[in-house]
């Protein structure tokens, strides 16, 4: 095991988000504070009421089972379909309200209103039926951003089967490694998908994938660009061909409340991403009760755009299930920012009146980059209220964002929360609580975070350290598939106290509590690295780097990036006499592609004899850290072989200018 990268107290050293403090005012800042009050005084019953909201064949007996914690029970004896809460519900008063407006990137479009939508996934439902998926069962989809996404997600949740989305930008590997942790028996994918202007060969990656996973039977495939393809006989089925005449009705099935909703990997602290697991009461409620609190939502009014990948835990919760529960209208876009001008985003939020946006701080600061003409274009007077996502925002970029994109007068909701969390634990509520510029304000009503030091005892305000959550929630993860001891030694073990009967949630995040109470989020505290809001773990790039022939070892860390948050930089060592070049940077760069995917290719590779090693054989990351940052070095005298680093730093210099 290499070294803890990141301490608490080098972050706060970094000050990587902390801004001015002077510029604000303490007073009256949480200025409606009843649903805090009421919601801290009761969390079960405020969770209750939220319940109350949704759909339900049976009603609960309990509303938490917590006697078996760290697994906890929502909604205890609950029954309930979420599909009949996301889609059968709204077809009473509003069947023609439209669930998604659909843009391709080529510009072609669709509109689908909840009847449509309903339709689809029951047609999906009926289809997938015939292809064997039954209650229980997991189906792999590997897709890019077109409406048939959500609607297979939902045809799984409608048969009570469960759903794992795995991320376009993933590689072949990666996508036979999930769909073999979850032992699938579907896998739904297209042919392709666009972006940039350029076809995803997905079909083909998934073809790859399929050579190494047994359990799948069926392969759905979507037409969308219209690439070859190669269709292996009674295996792979056109997504036309089967779903197409289907029955436009199918009952939904009923589910337990704890039943498998969904399975989502996420990278952690090991070589091995881990399928993150969510239920179906509490999930559900978690989510559509967020999304409506969050963004203010007035559903027969706003439309709302979240630009995340459904791929993403963001995309589960505020593409699909919470804003389909709430009957929203969304937009849905297929492709990049800049296609076929940087003025995308804009053009469409103007066309479609976007009263709602929710998008991450790398998009935002990729914006400011291109300038001000690109949004100045277009009209985005119908925005109300915009909000970010998937890494700590700098007050720059922040003000940029309410004064340029909002105008000056919509409330910026910062959301803290994770893939584990299912649902937003740290915003601010619209019109409620005062903001501030960079911080993700205060845990939202029914939920109880904390900021702790190492023994776990909390920290005065004012203070710094990590962030945790002190009770349970209702769309809190389950566990991790297959491995509730990993779950307990990951999220658990650190700062619980179970002979006390304390459980608390740690997150992986460093966080400082100003004296108001806000928390400024300051980044992971464990192997994971941020990149463009996509975590990455630093030991599966290693491991990928040296999974390749020339590489005797490596060593990975995430350095700070204007742009895309983090930055990866690796450190490789050559076997034998192999010399390192831009050839070989190239070659592998694309083979950690191969392994896990383009968003995990290094900025960054330098080629060195050793690497910086403690005298107890750890790579020093943290040092590493220090060069790639250009960082004064400290002490190095405890290395085994400290006359390697000053020669690391010079290299690592030459490679950063050529990276960026
Ligand atoms: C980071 C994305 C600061 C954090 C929903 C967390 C944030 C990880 C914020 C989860 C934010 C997310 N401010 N940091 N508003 N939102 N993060 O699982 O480090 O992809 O632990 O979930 O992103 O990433 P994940």
């Amino acid at each position: 095991m290499a070294e803890q990268p990141h301490t608490i107290e080098a972050l706060f050293e970094e000050n990587r988000t902390f801004p001015p403090s002077a510029d604000f005012t303490s007073s009256a800042i949480v200025s409606s504070p009843t649903v805090y009050d009421e919601a801290g005084a009761d969390p079960e019953g405020f969770w209750e009421r939220q319940a109350e909201r949704l759909v339900w064949r049976r009603r609960w007996d309990q509303v938490l089972d917590w006697s078996g914690a760290p697994f906890a029970k929502w909604f205890v004896g609950g029954r309930l379909n979420v599909t009949e809460s996301c889609l059968d519900r709204h077809l009473g008063d509003h069947p023609d309200r439209v669930a998604y407006y659909w843009e391709g990137e080529p510009g072609d479009h669709r509109v689908l209103t909840y009847a449509d939508l309903h339709a689809e996934v029951c047609r999906l439902a009926n289809a997938l039926a015939e292809l064997g998926v039954e209650k229980g069962d997991r189906v792999a989809i590997y897709m890019g951003m077109v409406p048939e996404l959500p609607a297979a997600m939902l045809a799984c949740a409608r048969l009570g089967a469960a759903h794992s989305v795995v991320f376009g930008g993933f590689s072949a590997e990666s996508l036979a490694d999930r769909i073999n942790d979850a032992q699938a028996k579907v896998l739904v994918t297209c042919d392709g998908s666009w972006r940039a202007g350029s076809v995803v060969p997905l079909k083909a990656m998934a073809d790859d994938a399929l050579a190494h996973t047994p359990s799948i039977t069926s392969v759905l495939v979507v037409r969308r660009t219209g690439n070859d393809v190669t269709m292996v006989d009674g295996r792979d089925h056109w997504y036309h061909d089967r779903v197409d005449h289907q029955h436009a009705d199918r009952p939904a099935v009923e589910c337990d409340s704890e039943d498998l909703l969904y399975l989502l990997y996420t990278s952690g602290t090991t070589a091995k991403p881990k399928g993150i697991v969510h239920t179906t009461g509490g999930y559900l409620t978690g989510v559509s009760a967020t999304h409506r609190m969050v963004f203010d939502l007035h559903e027969d009014q706003d439309v709302y755009w979240c630009t995340a990948d459904v791929g993403w835990v963001t995309g589960h919760s505020y593409i699909v299930y919470g804003p389909l529960a709430n009957g929203a209208t969304s937009v849905l876009y297929e492709g990049a920012p800049q296609f076929p001008e940087k003025d995308r985003f804009w053009d469409i939020c103007e066309r479609y009146g976007v009263t709602i946006l929710y998008t991450a701080p790398t998009t935002i600061r990729t914006f400011m980059k291109w300038g001000d003409q690109f949004p100045g274009a277009h009209d985005l007077s119908a925005l109300r209220v915009i909000g970010t996502v998937g890494e700590p925002i700098n007050p720059e970029a922040w003000m940029w964002y309410r004064d340029v994109i909002g105008g000056g007068d919509c409330p910026v909701v910062d959301t803290w929360w994770q893939t584990e969390t299912g649902s937003q634990m740290l915003a601010p509520l619209p019109g409620v609580t005062t903001t501030k510029p960079g911080s993700a304000t205060v845990p939202l009503p029914g939920i109880f975070a904390d900021v702790v030091d190492e023994n776990g005892g909390s920290v005065p305000l004012g203070g710094g350290g990590y962030l945790v959550l002190t009770r349970p929630w209702p769309s809190m993860l389950r566990g991790i598939y297959g491995d509730d001891q990993r779950f307990i030694d990951t999220y658990w073990r650190r700062f619980s106290k179970p002979e006390e009967g304390r459980w608390v949630y740690f997150a992986g995040d460093g966080a400082k509590r100003d004296a108001d109470g806000y928390y400024w989020l300051l980044g992971r505290v464990d192997d994971v690295m941020n990149v463009s809001g996509h975590r990455i773990s630093t030991l599966e790039v290693e491991s990928a780097l040296v999974d390749n022939t020339a590489v005797a070892e490596a060593a990975v860390v995430g350095r700070l990036d204007a742009q895309t948050g983090q930055a990866i930089a690796a450190f490789v060592t050559l076997k034998g006499d192999r010399q390192g070049d831009d050839a070989l940077i190239h070659e592998l760069r694309e083979h950690v592609a191969l392994k896990i995917g383009k968003i995990a290719r290094p900025a960054s590779i330098v080629f060195t004899d050793e690497l910086p090693k403690t005298r107890s054989g750890k790579i020093m990351r943290r040092l590493l850290q220090d060069i790639s940052e250009q960082r004064q070095l400290g002490d190095v005298t405890t290395l085994a072989n400290a006359a390697v680093v000053e020669e690391i730093a010079e290299r690592a210099r030459a490679a950063r200018v050529k990276a960026d």
